[in-house]
């Protein structure tokens, strides 16, 4: 069996009264590519934040293991350096800059300045981004940004990318084309996607983790998960399964 890349054990992130995570026990291994689905606060954003260290964890927080080295208390910068990217929920490209310059800033972050040439043409080629690589990303669409994101991820090659929300706002043939990219991206690294977009999520073929109220409720095949009863219950009132 393959190697896990994400071994969380017991994690629990806390604000206040709010258990946003609670007791997760999770696994992804090498090479795969799951989806992390959940009514809002389910606490699926804050699990991203505890893998990448920005809630930086201790010991009541439970474990964090990365690539099999124990991450528990360590800064995002140092948990970077071991292969992990975030596309975060809320956009980070620079609007002033173009795509061009958006992706190489990011690849400069870890390779010097011709490797970061290079780096980032690769980039554009693999995400069909070279025709607007001058545009500048302010005069972008909300689709063409959210691909540009993923530029910035994939310029630092890293072994886990996390991508929180990557399809919001984005319809019909352009998250047909962000899912051939995503697999495009999983060749080479393992993922997890957090999306509400359910056609979205099924058209990924993924394997589903489901949270609810910090805690995983399900895990399985897209087909079993989302026709389960428990989770078209927690759904409810919210948005449909
Ligand atoms: N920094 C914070 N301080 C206090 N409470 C927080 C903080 N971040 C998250 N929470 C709370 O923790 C719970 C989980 O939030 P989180 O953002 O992780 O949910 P989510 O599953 O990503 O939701 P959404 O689908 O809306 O993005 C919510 O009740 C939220 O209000
Ligand atoms: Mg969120």
């Amino acid at each position: 069996m393959r190697e896990p890349i994400v071994d969380t054990r017991e994690l629990t992130m806390r604000f206040g009264g709010v258990t946003a995570v609670n007791n997760v026990d999770f696994v992804l291994r090498e090479g795969e590519l799951r989806c992390l689905i959940g009514p809002n606060g389910a606490g699926k954003s804050t699990f991203f934040k505890c893998l990448t260290g920005q809630y930086i964890l201790n010991a009541d927080n439970g474990r964090v293991h990365i690539c099999g080295v124990d991450v528990t208390g360590w800064r995002p910068y140092e948990i970077v350096r071991l292969g992990v990217g975030i596309k975060t929920q809320v956009p980070s490209v620079m609007n002033g800059l173009t795509v061009y310059e958006n992706i190489w800033l990011s690849a400069r972050r870890v390779r010097d300045r011709r490797g970061s040439d290079e780096e980032t043409r690769a980039v554009l080629d693999e995400l069909d981004l070279g025709p607007l690589s001058r545009r500048l990303v302010g005069e972008m669409s909300h689709g063409e940004r959210q691909i540009v994101e993923l530029g910035i991820v994939l310029a630092q090659r890293p072994q886990l990318v996390l991508l929180d929300e990557p399809a919001a706002g984005i319809t019909g043939s352009e998250s047909e084309k962000l899912v051939t990219l995503i697999h495009r991206i999983n060749e080479n690294a393992a993922l997890i996607v957090v999306d509400h977009d359910m056609q979205f999520v099924r058209m990924l073929g993924a394997e589903i983790t489901v949270f609810h109220q910090g805690s995983i409720l399900i895990e399985g095949h897209a087909d079993d998960v989302l026709s389960d009863q428990k989770v078209r219950e927690v759904y409810v009132g919210n948005r449909a399964a």
